[in-house]
């Protein structure tokens, strides 16, 4: 009776907390892929484009290492995709990145052009 009328307060609270905590830990992983973004010079991005699985490593790095794992061979959340190569063919993985799969979000962050480029290096990567 008397500790009740507390119960919707403390989950309340509660909820507000964890959200917060979500919340912050997006915010430094996109602090952390802006800053790695604005590191680089203008020059090394032009190289990038100019060879598609260096720039999709880096790409790759920004943000799939989140979910997939650091080597991509498999992450808390996400499953291995160092081994696509027979299972998805490179249209099929830049379609996954922009539109998402499952429980996989789209990754609106890349332009068509850095989706394939992450593509090929994934294929690349593939046995
Ligand atoms: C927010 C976490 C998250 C991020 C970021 C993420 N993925 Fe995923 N991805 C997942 C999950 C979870 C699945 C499994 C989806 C399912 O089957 O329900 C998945 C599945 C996939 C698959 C299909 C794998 C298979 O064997 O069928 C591919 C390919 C893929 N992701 C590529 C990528 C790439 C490339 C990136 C970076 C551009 C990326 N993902 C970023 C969570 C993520």
């Amino acid at each position: 009776m008397k500790g009740s009328p507390l119960i919707p307060f403390a989950l309340i609270a509660l909820i507000g907390i964890v959200l917060m905590a979500v919340m912050s830990a997006y915010g430094v992983n996109e602090r952390n892929a802006l800053e790695e973004e604005e590191n680089g010079t203008g020059e090394e991005e032009t190289v990038e484009i100019d060879d598609p699985i260096v720039a999709g490593e880096e790409l790759a790095q920004q943000s799939c290492i989140n979910c997939h794992g650091g080597d991509l061979a498999g992450g808390s959340v996400g499953p291995a995709i160092n081994g696509l190569d027979g299972d998805y063919s490179a249209e099929e993985i830049s379609d996954i990145i922009q539109n998402g799969i499952g429980s996989m979000p789209p990754q609106t962050q890349y332009s068509p052009e850095e989706a394939d480029a992450i593509s090929e290096y994934l294929l690349s990567i593939s046995e």
